[in-house]
């Protein structure tokens, strides 16, 4: 069975390693800089298995060596927001973790599949796929799949239908400029416009925007893991199995929407070797616009920061 790294042992990480095992995706080495912490939740974990009935195995090290050989890694070690704290403010304090670790895997070349979780995941996913160098579909951050997680949520909830009947397209940054497209959000094949009236649609928009702040700002001493986590076993299951599905991922980009460069929500196939296909939605000009818009300011903000 494969073996999925995860570096960082905090709530993401470790509830990532939990869905992995309750789905039998992969065996989890857990990873954290804190010292026995990994070992203690891989222990914990494992004492869940007789109960929860998994058969895969999760160990913990605090070798950091020792995760970097893993082919698939996580990576959601660094700091996690205050409430009112906006992800581009941990930034700095997370970007030296995510600097260290593309030094580390530049070796690794063709043989690993890095996602990272780690905020702010779009503009850490662009500083982790330019300089590692490793192939642009080996690297996906957690964004939009998270984002569309949260929209097919609440539409089923405001419809009162099967959130698993409800599919949901969120492209762009994984922050308030996030673009959850009407169009594309359907119930078993249906527009969801055709249940709901616009201004209903945009406020649950705007919910699925500020359900990272909310959350945070609720819980007070940490930020949402549960949806997150899922969404990562999810991409973790679509490369380990190649189901080759569709799935929302923020990826460095080639020129997608004339876009260069910098890494934000696309759909893409992910299977075995990463994000195998891009497949582009058609966007009207107004959202060419502001895709391009959410671009600029990232280049901004990483020029500043080199600069
Ligand atoms: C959120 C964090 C992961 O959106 O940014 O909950």
């Amino acid at each position: 069975m494969a073996t999925v790294g995860i570096i960082g042992s905090g709530n993401a990480g470790a509830n990532t390693a939990f869905f992995i095992a309750e789905k039998g995706i992969a065996n989890v080495l857990l990873h954290d800089v804190r010292e026995g912490l990994s070992t203690g939740k891989a222990l914990d974990l494992m004492e869940a298995a007789p109960v929860r009935t998994y058969r895969t195995k999760i160990t913990g090290t605090d070798s950091l060596h020792e995760v970097l050989r893993s082919p698939i890694i996580v990576i959601s070690a660094g700091l996690v927001r205050k409430p009112d704290m906006k992800r581009e403010e941990l930034f700095d304090d997370n970007v030296a973790v995510i600097r260290e670790l593309a030094g580390a895997l530049k070796v690794r070349k063709d043989d690993v599949k890095v996602i990272i979780v780690t905020e702010p995941v779009d503009l850490l996913t662009t500083v982790f796929a330019l300089e590692s160098g490793l192939p642009r579909e080996a690297v996906l951050g957690l964004g939009g799949l998270l984002d569309s997680t949260r929209l097919r949520y609440a539409v089923a909830r405001d419809l009162d239908v099967s959130a698993e009947d409800v599919s949901a397209l969120v492209v762009g940054r994984h922050n308030e400029e996030m673009m959850g497209l009407p169009r594309y959000c359907t119930v078993s094949g249906v527009p969801v416009l055709n249940f709901m009236l616009p201004e209903q649609y945009e406020s649950i928009m705007d919910e699925t925007r500020k359900a990272g702040d909310f959350i945070a700002g609720m819980a007070g001493r940490s930020t949402a893991y549960y949806a997150p986590s899922a969404a990562v076993a999810e991409l973790v299951d679509a490369m380990v199995r190649d189901t080759r599905r569709l799935l929302t991922v923020s990826l460095l980009l080639q020129g997608e929407y004339d876009v260069e460069n910098v890494a934000m929500s696309v759909p893409g196939v992910v299977g075995r070797e990463g994000v195998l296909r891009v497949h582009l939605p058609r966007l009207q000009e107004s959202e060419l616009e502001q895709f391009r818009k959410s671009a600029r300011k990232m280049k901004d903000f990483l020029e500043r920061r080199a600069g």
